[in-house]
């Protein structure tokens, strides 16, 4: 089994992606391989141009789309790390969905309607913010962003949305706190990573 894991904060100390290694970490102990993916690392290139549309539309799809699609191929279970900015994703991570997740590959538009192509997939998603859950709670949008960043998303591609997490105050948590929290995040993965070695000793 291959355990995906797609880090999008730019920072190599962040919460993101002390969460991100010790997702890995945790899967190789459970003798699954985990590819991390940080998209600032692979210098990812977002911007889904006119010539990528038309290669796509003719079947040839650019070699570094191609790449990320093998990785994904690949993978039964994908993490999904990355700081809510705007409300939404980071650009490279948007461009990452953009560009990665094609008509032909991720779904197909058929007489039905669309159908993912991604099936028998689980991704977990990780949203670290600035504010309280409870403020987007309050305003409504709470439910808005797992609708938007995992439904429409994922389940769009026929993953199932195992499980998707929100860090609040992140830039404000101490070390505990952060490590309570990846304690927690660890304990969503029980289904697929049941050997709960302890990894976390995040010093960030
Ligand atoms: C460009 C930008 C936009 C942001 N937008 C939001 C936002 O809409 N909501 C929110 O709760 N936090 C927002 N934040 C705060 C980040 O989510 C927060 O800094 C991040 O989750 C992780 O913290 P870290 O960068 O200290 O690891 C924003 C931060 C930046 C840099």
């Amino acid at each position: 089994m291959q355990h995906l894991i797609i880090s999008a904060h730019p920072n190599e100390n962040s919460f993101s992606n002390a969460l991100a290694e010790a997702l890995a970490k945790r899967s190789r102990h459970n003798d699954i391989d985990a590819v991390i993916r940080n998209l600032y690392e692979v210098d990812f290139n977002p911007i889904l141009t006119k010539k990528d549309l038309s290669k796509i539309k003719e079947g040839t799809v650019p070699e570094d789309i191609a790449r990320e699609q093998e990785i994904l191929n690949d993978s039964e279970v994908i993490s999904l790390i990355y700081p809510l900015w705007w409300g939404s994703f980071p650009a490279i991570l948007k461009g990452y969905f953009d560009r990665v997740l094609t008509n032909g590959f991720a779904f197909k538009i058929t007489t039905d309607g669309p159908e993912g192509l991604l099936k028998g997939k689980k991704a977990f998603l990780h949203t670290t913010m600035g504010n309280s859950i409870e403020e987007y709670e309050n305003k409504g949008i709470l439910k808005a962003f797992r609708q938007i960043h995992g439904q429409e998303v994922f389940g769009f591609c026929g993953i199932e949305v195992a499980g998707h997490l929100f860090y609040p105050h992140i830039s404000d948590s101490s070390t505990d706190m952060k490590n309570k929290y990846i304690e927690e995040a660890l304990g969503f993965y029980k289904t697929v990573l049941p050997d709960e070695e302890v990894v976390n000793s995040v010093k960030r």
